[in-house]
């Protein structure tokens, strides 16, 4: 007997601090007019000096709790999809696990960049599949503003920091994640990547000088990417469900750039309606975009009992995939 996973309760947390456009044209030659026509960016959130990916985990992680009632101690697993962990070890899965008291729950993290999130998403459902575990907390988030290089105007304007979290059970109903499907293809590994801090090229002096501890991206490579992978992963999983996308009530993609965003939801046949986008608040928060959008999907009620939704990603490896859900009662 296999058990479906359903997702119970989602939740995200925002730093306080915005950083508008208008911001960063103070100090990057940019601006205001580029960002938007080529990104949809217009703001992005960055953490606050003591704060880090932990701290926005677990506040989404405390959330939770507070809407479902249920105690930290029934967590049995924490799996947080991130980049910029707090430290290399321990894992910031870890550093939930200890702020939020889940006494009973083992926990680690997942690094799959922008598929983060639907990759510790598939784990879990796994996990549950299983039978062996009832509660699960996917956290999905990025402390981007930390691997950024402000002297670099074609990745600086793109990224931001924000966190989410949900509760996955299983369910014996008709909801709950129905299908998925997750590719990687380590080929991809140079069009974006950090080259330095890992085992690979330690710390060193020369390495901070030569500002190799950020990120690095070959930007229209990852975007044709990116379309193409969202999509092909898309369709796969609608026509193997018999579906197509008139059938959906929502489309989660990831958010790196509008132009993505509306390319994939074109070639997919959606309409406006059916698109989360929230990136011109929120920019490319890494892990954390689709969490985050499925959390405020879920606040603004546009996620009803029975509902097809769809959440597609591409990230740095590169990773790709989505994931399919008929949708249950989420708090
Ligand atoms: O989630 C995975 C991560 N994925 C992503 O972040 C998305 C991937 N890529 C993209 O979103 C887009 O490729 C970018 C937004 C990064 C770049 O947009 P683009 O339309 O591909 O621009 P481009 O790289 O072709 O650059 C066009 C021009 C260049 O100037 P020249 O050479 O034509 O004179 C750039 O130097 O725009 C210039 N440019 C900028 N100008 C003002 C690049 N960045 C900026 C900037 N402000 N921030």
């Amino acid at each position: 007997m296999t058990y479906r996973a359903t997702i119970s309760a989602a939740a995200h947390y925002l730093p306080r601090r915005i950083v508008t456009n208008a911001e960063l044209e103070k100090t990057v030659k940019t601006n205001d007019e580029w960002i938007r026509s080529r990104t949809g960016i217009a703001e992005r959130r960055m953490v606050a000096e003591d704060e880090a990916t932990s701290h926005m985990g677990i506040n989404s992680a405390v959330q939770i709790l507070e809407k479902t009632g249920i105690n930290a101690a029934e967590i049995e697993v924490i799996i947080v999809g991130t980049v910029t962990p707090d430290m290399f070890f321990p894992s910031t899965a870890a550093l939930v696990q200890d702020a939020i008291g889940a006494d009973n729950a083992w926990a680690f993290d997942l690094n799959a960049a922008c598929s983060g999130f639907i990759f510790s998403l598939e784990t879990a459902a796994g996990l549950i599949a299983s039978g062996n575990y009832q509660k699960i907390l996917v956290i999905g988030g990025d402390t981007m503003t930390s691997v950024l290089d402000y002297e670099d105007r074609t990745t600086c304007i793109l990224f931001g920091d924000g966190a989410g979290a949900v509760l996955l059970e299983p369910t014996d109903g008709e909801d709950g994640i129905i299908d998925s499907i997750m590719f990687t293809d380590g080929s991809g590994g140079s069009r974006l990547y950090m080259p330095a801090g890992g085992s690979r090229r330690p710390a060193t002096r020369e390495t901070v000088d030569q500002r190799l501890h950020y990120l690095k991206q070959d930007g229209r490579e990852v975007f044709k990417s990116a379309v193409r992978g969202m999509v092909d992963a898309s369709e796969i999983l609608l026509s193997r469900n018999g579906l197509s996308g008139n059938d959906l009530k929502l489309f989660i993609p990831h958010q790196a750039n509008k132009r993505i965003i509306d390319a994939s939801a074109k070639r997919l046949g959606l309409n406006e309606e059916q698109v989360l986008v929230n990136i011109e608040r929120v920019a490319n928060t890494t892990a954390g975009t689709i969490p985050i959008g499925l959390s405020e999907a879920v606040a603004d009620g546009r996620l009803k009992e029975g509902d097809f939704l769809l959440l597609a990603a591409f990230g740095a490896g590169f990773t790709w995939g989505a994931t399919l859900i008929r949708w249950g009662q989420c708090r």
